[in-house]
C-alpha cells in the first residue's frame, strides 16, 4: 500500500459513494411494491451463484437511518442510489405508489438532514415484471413508459434532488441481460439485442425532457466503459480494437452526444424512425463514468461470429472477482473521452468505481481490506491526473458503502466500505472506510 499524500481535488469536488435498490433494499414486497425481473431471474433456479435472492438483501429498507449516518461518518457530500421502478409502479404503468415513495420521500430527508445530497438513478435494472411481460426494452412503448415513471418520481422527489441518473449502464443490461443471458431478463439473443440499446435510449432522451417539464435538473446517465488494451500489434488486431470499442464505449456515448450510432456496428436503421436521434442527444448536465476494468482484445480466428476476441491481462494483480486491478485504465478512459468528444462533452463524474475481496472480520471483529485501499488509491491519483491533463472530472463515487447482493454472484462478492454480516445485518466500516474518510474534503 502506499503512503504517498493524496493530492488534492478541486475546491466542491463531490464524494460520494453509489448503491442500488435491488441489491440493498430487501424487504420485496413492502408496501405494494411489484416484482421486478430481478425478483423471476433470482427465484430460478440455477441463476445466482449461490442460489440466493434480493428478498432481505441488506435490509436497508428498514435500516436506511443506520445506513445514512454511516454515511454521515464517512463525510461523503454526496450518496447515489437508486429508484426501485416495481415500488413507484408495481405493474409499471399508472399512477404512483406513494406508499413506495414514501421510503425514498424519507431518505432524501434523512441525508439532506446530514448534509449529503442525494443522487437518485431512476433504472438501475430492475425493470417491473409485467413490463418484461409485454416485450420489455425489446418493445419500443417502453421509452414513453420510462419517460412517465421519471415524471412521477420527480413530481414527488424533484424538489429536493440534486442530481439525477436515467439508466444505469445500458450497455450492460442490453449485453449481460439480452445478449447473453446471464442477467435478468435471462435473454440470449446475441447482437439481435441491439433494440435494447435504442429503446433504452430512447427512454432516456425522454425522461430527460421529462425531468425539465418538471424544472427538476441537473441530469447524467451513468455508461459503463472499458478502454481497450491490444494485445497484439497487426492490423486486424486494431480493427478487432476499434470494433469491441464501437460496441462497448461508443454505441451509448455516440448518440447521447449528438454523433449518431456508430456505422461500424451496423445498426438495423428499421429501428430509428425520424426524430429518435434529436431525443436522444436531449443535452445532458453531466456524464456518469462506471470504471472497473480495461478489456484486452485481439483479432478474432478465422470464422468467429464476433469481430474480436477477448484477450486475458495477464501483468495485473487483480481482485476477487478476476478483474484486473488498472488504475490507469481510468485515466486513459477519461482522457480518451475528452479526446474523442471535445466541447460536446459535459462535466464527468465517476459514478462507480471499486472492487470485490474476500473481506472479513478478524478476531477482534475489525475488517482490514488494504487492497481495497491500495484500488481506491490508485483510481483516485488517475482522476487526479486526468484533472491535471485537462478533463473536467466533478466527482468520484466508489462502488459500493455496503457489501450487497452482487446480482448473478450473489451474496459471494463483497465491494462494501462497509462489511455486512447478512445473516445478522450487522454493518462493521472496514479500515477502507476510515482510509476513504480521510481522503475526503467537505466543501
Ligand atoms: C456495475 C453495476 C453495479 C455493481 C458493480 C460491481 O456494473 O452497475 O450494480 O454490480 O458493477
Amino acid at each position: 500500500m502506499t503512503h504517498r499524500p493524496m493530492p488534492e481535488f478541486p475546491a466542491g469536488f463531490r464524494w460520494g459513494v453509489s448503491t442500488s435498490a435491488y441489491q440493498i433494499e430487501g424487504a420485496a414486497t413492502a408496501d405494494g411494491r411489484g416484482a421486478s425481473i430481478w425478483d423471476t431471474f433470482a427465484h430460478s433456479p440455477g441463476r445466482i451463484a449461490d442460489g440466493s435472492t434480493g428478498d432481505e438483501a441488506c435490509d436497508h429498507y428498514h435500516r436506511y437511518a443506520e445506513d445514512v449516518a454511516l454515511l454521515a461518518g464517512l463525510g461523503v457530500s454526496a450518496y447515489r442510489f437508486s429508484i426501485a421502478w416495481p415500488r413507484v409502479q408495481p405493474s409499471g404503468r399508472g399512477p404512483a405508489n406513494q406508499a413506495g415513495l414514501d421510503f425514498y420521500d424519507r431518505l432524501v430527508d434523512e441525508l439532506l438532514g446530514h448534509g449529503v445530497d442525494p443522487v437518485a438513478t431512476l433504472f438501475h435494472w430492475d425493470l417491473p415484471q409485467a413490463l418484461e411481460d409485454t416485450g420489455g426494452w425489446l418493445d419500443r412503448d417502453i421509452a414513453a413508459r420510462f419517460a412517465e415513471y421519471a415524471d412521477l418520481v420527480a413530481a414527488r422527489l424533484g424538489d429536493r434532488m440534486k442530481l439525477w441518473i436515467t439508466l444505469n449502464e445500458p450497455f450492460i443490461h442490453m449485453s449481460l441481460g439480452h445478449g447473453m443471458g446471464v442477467h435478468a431478463p435471462g435473454r440470449m439473443l446475441l447482437f439481435d439485442a441491439f433494440p435494447v440499446a435504442h429503446h433504452q435510449l430512447l427512454g432516456h432522451g425522454l425522461a430527460v425532457s421529462a425531468l425539465r417539464a418538471r424544472g427538476s435538473t441537473p441530469v447524467a446517465i451513468a455508461n459503463n466503459y472499458s478502454p481497450v488494451r491490444l494485445a497484439g500489434e497487426t492490423d486486424a488486431d486494431r480493427a478487432a480494437g476499434a470494433a469491441y470499442d464501437a460496441l462497448h464505449n461508443r454505441l451509448f456515448t455516440d448518440p447521447l452526444l449528438g454523433l449518431g450510432y456508430p456505422e461500424e456496428l451496423g445498426l438495423d436503421q428499421a429501428l430509428i424512425r425520424d426524430g429518435d436521434l434529436d431525443v436522444i442527444a436531449a443535452p445532458i448536465d453531466v456524464l456518469g463514468v462506471n470504471y472497473y476494468n480495461p478489456t484486452g482484445i485481439r483479432a478474432a480466428e478465422e470464422g468467429s461470429p464476433l469481430p474480436f476476441e477477448i484477450a486475458p491481462l495477464d501483468d495485473y494483480p487483480r481482485t476477487a472477482f478476476d478483474w484486473p486491478v488498472v488504475p490507469d485504465g481510468l485515466r486513459d478512459l477519461l482522457r480518451q473521452l475528452r479526446d474523442r468528444y471535445g466541447d460536446a462533452l459535459p462535466p464527468i463524474q465517476v459514478t462507480e468505481s471499486g472492487c470485490a475481496y474476500d473481506d472479513g472480520p478478524d478476531a477482534d471483529g475489525r475488517v482490514d481490506d488494504p487492497d481495497r485501499i491500495a484500488y481506491l488509491d490508485g483510481h483516485l491519483r488517475a482522476v487526479r491526473e486526468a484533472i491535471d491533463a485537462g478533463v473536467h472530472v466533478t466527482g468520484y463515487f466508489v462502488w459500493s458503502l455496503l457489501d450487497n447482493w452482487e446480482w448473478a454472484e450473489g451474496f459471494t462478492k463483497r465491494f462494501g466500505l462497509v462489511h455486512v454480516d447478512f445473516a445478522t445485518q450487522r454493518r462493521t466500516p472496514k479500515s477502507s472506510y476510515a482510509w476513504f474518510r480521510d481522503q475526503v474534503v467537505r466543501p
